[in-house]
């Protein structure tokens, strides 16, 4: 007999959010490992660095029903210099990928929230196969640049595109767009 093979689950729907909760922090780290370390080989073992004992980090949730599941997305933002503030490593899962504008929406969360917490600029270096997605959201190329090995461009978002969000960690929803 044969079977058809089956797609798998994708949730329809997903929270970007502050991660607030500890297991929100844990499934950031672990799929911080799984796209730079083992995805992309750019650190061995583990990315973390001092940044993250400062930074504020951002995950994208999938839901069952009205339940959490997984996190499948990430990014983290910390202050500078004065009121200029980073975004740093933006990562999805795998199977998630341009299904539900994910990265877009993490973006738009981590610079609306700086802008509210004061951000006159929002800075972040960005793998060049990543720029055309930055552009399309308002972001300028400040400079080229090689980070670990990678080209990377310096860019800057536009905030007037990025009204402040003040309540960040009751986060907003993203729906499955596309099938897989
Ligand atoms: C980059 C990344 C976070 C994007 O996440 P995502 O959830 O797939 O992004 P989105 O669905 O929000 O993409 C928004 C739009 O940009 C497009 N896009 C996404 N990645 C793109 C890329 N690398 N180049 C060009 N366009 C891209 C998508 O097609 C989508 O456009 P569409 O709606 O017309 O299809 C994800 O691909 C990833 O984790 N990559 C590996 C790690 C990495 O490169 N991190 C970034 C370091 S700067």
């Amino acid at each position: 007999m044969i079977f058809e093979p089956f797609k798998p689950f994708l949730p329809s729907e997903y929270k970007v959010k502050l991660a607030t909760e500890g297991w929100e922090h844990a499934g950031a780290a672990a799929l911080r490992r799984r796209v730079f370390c083992e995805e992309q080989g750019l650190f061995r073992g583990d990315d973390r660095d001092a940044i993250d004992d400062v930074a504020i980090p951002i995950v994208a949730v999938s839901l069952l029903g009205v339940v959490f599941d997984e996190v499948v997305g990430t990014v983290r933002i910390h202050q500078g210099e004065g009121k200029v503030w980073w975004g740093s490593p933006l990562a999805v899962a795998q199977g998630h990928r341009r299904l539900a504008s994910l990265g877009a929406a993490m973006i738009r969360l981590a610079v609306a929230f700086a802008h509210a917490r004061g951000a006159r600029r929002f800075l972040a270096h960005v793998q060049v196969q990543n720029v055309p997605l930055f552009e399309r959201l308002h972001w300028t190329t400040l400079a080229e640049l090689e980070l670990f090995g990678r080209r990377h461009h310096r860019m800057e978002a536009d905030l007037t595109h990025y009204p402040p969000i003040v309540d960040a960690e009751w986060g907003v929803l993203s729906l499955l767009q596309k099938a897989a």
